[in-house]
């Protein structure tokens, strides 16, 4: 791992990236490996390049997809509360951070009680980190921000993340949602295994409900959620040297009740053939043969609180919006 100190405020921010990805697949091998596979897939966290980045901001702004207006609601209603249930001096930890724009109000909460504060955001966009800490640390002048860009699995395994203080975990936005059960748990546990007795962990997660709403909220008439993910096929055009006919895929999401979760998928119109040359591949896609792209997995929150607890993460208590829809789970490491 090697680190970057930038500009203006070298004193007060550090850049972690990924060292020369050995061990972390590339994009070209897990694109040969998932998209060469049947069904064909694809991993959501190749969303997330520069482009990709923008269009979820712009996603979170659609009043189909509430998830991200009830997540800054509750934090900005219970975030002072939900830092008063732990003893300070605290440090933040947030997974998947992105513009790291709902921090904010955390941020503020625990500046309120104390003198200084370090912030390990971690993120698998580097730009997005990268320029999320830059933001933060010109508002804030008793912010320290060490980032990381990178994966959270070998992060996490690792054990690169070096706090001093007690804790407090975000792991917010329904990131979660993106693991299937068995490697949320996993993932949970890598978390809880990183973090000492007494630590703190804030999970936002969204509530199973009415089919309809979450179809809305992924499948949005705008079209931007459409967009995001034809996004994975230019970027393999840009990045692989692939000659993928975006006009020649449709986007479709569906919510699935046995796996409780809404799936997303790109589908082909038509017979075509497609040539990845980075990734070694030359594919003959079938008409409305999928690429799947994306599973956003919703709770209830006693799943949540079991999964958690498998973990050895204890529920302290959970918030979530008079209608139901989104949560908050309060956890402590055990
Ligand atoms: C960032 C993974 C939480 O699943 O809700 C938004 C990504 N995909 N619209 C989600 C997403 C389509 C989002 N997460």
């Amino acid at each position: 791992m090697f680190s970057t100190a930038t500009g203006a405020y070298s004193d007060r921010f550090a850049l972690h990236r990924d060292p020369s990805p050995a061990r972390v697949a590339t994009f070209a091998e897990d694109v040969r490996s998932s998209l060469g596979a049947r069904p064909r897939s694809l991993s959501p966290k190749y969303f997330y390049d520069d482009l990709g980045s923008a269009l979820f901001e712009a996603i979170t702004r659609l009043p189909e997809y509430y998830l991200t207006r009830i997540e800054r609601d509750l934090l900005a209603t219970y975030g002072r509360e939900i830092v008063a249930g732990f003893e300070g001096p605290l440090e933040l930890v947030e997974l998947g951070s992105g513009s790291a724009q709902k921090t904010r109000l955390l941020i503020d909460a625990i500046l309120e009680r104390q003198g200084r504060l370090t912030y390990h955001p971690i993120d698998i966009s580097a730009d997005a980190v990268t320029e999320s800490a830059l933001a933060l640390a010109a508002s804030y002048e008793r912010l320290n921000v060490i980032a990381y860009a990178s994966d959270y699995f070998p992060l996490l395994r690792d054990k690169r993340l070096t706090p001093n203080d007690r804790v407090l975990a975000l792991f917010l936005g329904s990131n979660i949602g993106n693991f299937t059960p068995v490697v949320a748990r996993q993932l949970l546990r890598l978390l809880s295994d990183a973090l000492s007795p007494g630590d703190g962990l804030v999970l936002g997660y969204d509530l199973k409900k009415d089919p309809t709403i979450l179809e809305l909220a992924y499948d949005d008439p705008t079209g931007v959620t459409a967009a995001f993910n034809k996004n994975l096929l230019a970027r393999m055009n840009r990045e692989l040297n692939a000659d993928f006919d975006l006009r020649a895929f449709r986007f479709a999401a569906r919510w699935s009740e046995e796996h409780g979760a809404v799936e997303s998928f790109l589908v082909s119109e038509r017979t075509q053939r497609v040539r990845i040359p980075a990734a070694g591949l030359d594919i003959v896609f079938a008409s409305d043969e999928t690429i799947h792209t994306e599973s956003s997995y919703k709770f209830t929150r006693e799943e949540i609180a079991a999964l958690a607890r498998d973990s050895g993460l204890h529920e302290k208590t959970t918030y979530s919006d008079s209608g139901g829809r989104y949560a908050l789970g309060i956890f402590t490491v055990v």
